[in-house]
């Protein structure tokens, strides 16, 4: 048994230091002040309820019954493993705010804001004495997430925590979650940060704002388009995160969304599946696949809840041929992602292309026939370096439903053309494992 709060900090803007930042979220592991010093946060970090998380996970049990099972971070299927204790730590999460300007259907904001001791806003020499302490005893940090259960842009002094992450760690990367319905020139201007994660749950005002209450999508939009124009040497990478809610997943609506991101540039629009009150019900983890995809920047994922015991397989030997044939061959293909979901859903993701166009993948696993998709991904990437290949769409996804628990899987691809004759076949053997193993060649 394993949980995610053993490489991740999570600091609320009253100085609480939680478990994970939903469901967790009722469980105080202890405070940091600006009086943190890096002895009291050792002491914090081996106290009686980190040293409880310890045990128990090692014992193979939730360190919190009743709240764990509901909890992102729990990974129960993973070996034990405790990089805090190392000095390790991949994420510190940072709530510089509790306020917020919206009111979204499902969010604890409002709860938290009656319910949480003040003060609202974080005090940047609260995050200095942590960021200080943690320096001094050699912790390794990797990355600095700012979210939590407010929006980190009502915090009037938000650039500052960026500039103090870059003063004490400048190797971390710096990630803003935000709703994006503010100035961007007035909130980030011309803070370091890597990434910009932009919550747009729809592209027209009436969808969006069903779910992002008081919310207005024109400044969403605006907000990642300056966010563009903002980007110094390639940063910040700007995301669109779309979840996928029952207001806003028409296909009208979708593809329209994937339009506006090409005009605004951004690195990336991401559909997301999630598990909260009105989710999709056309696109859920079984049917994700469907999703039309018509650029080569956009894809899906889904809320982290999913992925506990997710198996990542990994390739037993190259999947292409050696560099004579590859030249030779009227046909190349890849499996770029194979991941088993809990329930045993096979989800797998790749590219095939010919120099006829390609009208049909059927796939087996071993001699069991799946089922059959069609390349609907644009894949400007494959057609780089395979000019001789012009077909768009040359990329695929594929959900299946396995029977039962696989540890190894023999994938086949068979490709046909227009006239159902096959044109080519790729095979290749799958191991899984919790951990995502090296990529295929
Ligand atoms: C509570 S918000 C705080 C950050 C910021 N205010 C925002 O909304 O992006 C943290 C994350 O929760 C996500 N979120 C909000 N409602 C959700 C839902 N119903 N399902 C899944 N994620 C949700 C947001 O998109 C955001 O990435
Ligand atoms: S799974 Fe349990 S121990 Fe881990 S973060 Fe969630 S509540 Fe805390
Ligand atoms: S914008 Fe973010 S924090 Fe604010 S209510 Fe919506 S989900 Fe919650």
């Amino acid at each position: 048994m394993n949980c995610e709060i053993l490489h991740t900090l999570y600091i609320k803007s009253n100085g609480e230091v939680l478990c994970n930042d939903d469901f967790g979220e009722r469980i105080l592991l202890g405070r940091v002040s600006s009086e943190t010093t890096a002895a009291s946060l050792d002491e914090l970090l081996n106290n009686e309820a980190y040293g409880h998380i310890r045990s128990s996970l090692a014992a193979g049990r939730v360190p919190w019954e009743g709240v764990c099972e509901e909890c992102a971070f729990l990974r129960s299927e993973e070996p034990f493993a405790d990089p805090l204790a190392e000095k390790r730590l991949s994420k510190l999460q940072l709530e510089p705010s509790l306020l917020c300007n919206l009111d979204c259907r499902c969010c604890s904001n409002d709860l938290q804001i009656t319910t949480r001791e003040q003060p609202h806003l974080m005090e940047p020499a609260t995050y200095e004495a942590v960021l200080s302490a943690l320096r001094n005893r050699g912790y390794r940090l990797d990355s600095v997430e700012y979210c939590g259960q407010g929006e980190p842009l009502m915090h009037p002094r938000f650039a500052e925590f960026v500039q103090l992450t870059k003063r004490y760690y400048p190797q971390a990367w710096q990630r803003l979650i935000t709703n994006g319905n503010v100035s961007y020139e007035r909130t980030v201007g011309a803070a370091p940060l890597d990434e910009v994660m932009v919550a747009g749950d729809g592209l027209y005002q009436e969808s969006y704002a069903q779910y992002r209450v008081k919310g207005r999508v024109e400044k969403v939009l605006r907000f990642m388009g300056d966010g563009v124009a903002a980007k110094e040497r390639g940063r910040p990478l700007v995301i669109w995160k779309y979840i996928l809610f029952e207001f806003n997943d028409s296909k009208e609506e979708l593809l329209a969304a994937q339009e506006r991101a090409r005009e605004l540039g951004v690195d990336t629009l991401v559909f997301v599946v999630t598990h909260s009150q009105y989710h999709s019900q056309r696109y859920t983890m079984e049917s994700i696949a469907s999703l039309p995809i018509v650029q080569a920047n956009v894809t899906t994922n889904a809320h982290p809840s999913f992925f506990d015991g997710v198996l990542y397989g990994s390739p037993q030997r190259s999947l292409i041929a050696g560099l004579g044939e590859k030249l030779r061959r009227r046909w190349q293909a890849r499996i770029d992602e194979v991941m088993i979901m809990p329930g045993e859903l096979l989800q797998l993701r790749g590219w095939a292309a010919a120099e006829t166009e390609i009208a049909l993948i059927r796939l087996y696993a071993g001699d069991a026939y799946l089922g059959e998709t069609l390349p609907t991904d644009l894949r400007p990437d494959v057609e780089a370096v395979y000019p001789r290949f012009r077909h768009q769409p040359l990329g695929f996804r594929f959900s299946a439903q396995l029977e039962g628990v696989v540890e190894k899987i023999s994938l086949t691809l068979h490709l046909y053309d227009h006239q159902q004759e096959e044109i080519g076949r790729l095979s290749a053997p799958f191991v899984f494992a919790l951990e995502q193993g090296a990529a295929p060649d």
